[in-house]
């Protein structure tokens, strides 16, 4: 059965799937949830080949289609690139490749700081691939091309929030010394264009100031998978009560448990490593 965007329909019952290069894709899985709470959800991190920020497009791309492949075997009625780097620069080539609908979280961050920013003047912080690829940049100019945009790598906050350094002198002066030319510009609005920096909000909202306002992609992007599925007659009934998340790693199964329950801010209670059979549980649940 084709929809009417052309995809290929799947059940409401069929997960969404989300992948990311790590852990960091939970902070858009915690927007999902509470945008979609009935939803059944497949997540697979890619910890294998953390981190994706400093790696080429082409290697991304490549990681990024295996992921797909992967969800894809569960029979995903879409799928979402949770992670900046991965929606930066492999987005066009994997909605190519797949007949099923694929979002990302650049066109949906874009989007919210359009809607917020009172002066036209915004900021994009990323990892080294995500600013180098110049996404968010191309997204904003084609929702206003009179909108200036200013962007900033910030490789060392996905380490520190990895080591759950949130906070502290060294985090204060990094943070500083990333975001000092922002601020010089003048923005009133700055996009977090990374799946870790939301970690980081209280020390990033110290260094910027309460002017300006903070955008997580993760929200909007919840929203446009939700309006999505609506549109598509996807969406699965509100009765319906969601089964536990799957997740899945290329690597480490219990160190993503451990270090993803902050990400999630509620406990994960599996983790299996694709290709193993080894399931890591949570000890509540074992
Ligand atoms: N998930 C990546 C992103 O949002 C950050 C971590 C990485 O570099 O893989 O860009």
């Amino acid at each position: 059965m084709s929809g009417t965007n052309g995809y290929k329909k799947s059940g409401v019952d069929q997960p969404i799937g989300i992948f990311d290069s790590g852990i960091g894709g939970l902070t858009v899985l915690r927007e999902v949830y509470s945008e979609l709470p009935a939803e059944d959800i497949v997540y697979f991190g890619d910890t294998a080949h953390l981190p994706y920020g400093t790696k080429s497009k082409e290697t991304i791309t490549k990681f990024s289609i295996d992921n797909v492949k992967f969800l894809q075997g569960f029979g995903t009625k879409i799928v979402i690139v949770a992670c900046n780097t991965a929606s930066s620069l492999s987005l066009d080539e994997l909605k190519k490749r797949f007949s099923f609908p694929i979002i990302g979280v650049i066109d949906p961050g874009a989007k919210q700081a359009m809607q917020a920013t009172k002066n036209g003047r915004i900021g994009i912080i990323g990892t080294k691939a995500t600013i180098g690829s110049g996404s968010y940049e191309a997204s904003l100019k084609r929702l206003d091309k009179s909108v200036k945009v200013f962007s900033e790598a910030c490789p060392l906050f996905v380490p520190f929030v990895e080591e759950g350094w949130l906070d502290g002198e060294v985090v204060s002066k990094v943070a500083e010394t990333y975001l000092e030319p922002l601020k010089n510009f003048k923005i009133d609005t700055l996009i977090l264009g990374c799946t870790h920096y939301p970690l980081l909000t209280r020390i990033i909202r110290k260094t910027m100031g309460d002017s300006v306002r903070l955008v997580n992609s993760a929200e909007e992007t919840a929203k446009e998978a939700r309006s999505l599925l609506e549109r598509l007659k996807l969406k699965a009934p509100k009765e319906k009560s969601r089964t536990d998340t799957r997740f899945y790693v290329s690597d480490e199964p219990e160190q993503f448990r451990t270090f993803g329950e902050r990400f999630l801010a509620r406990p994960i209670q599996s983790v299996a490593k694709v290709g193993d059979t080894r399931i890591v549980r949570n000890r509540s649940s074992r």
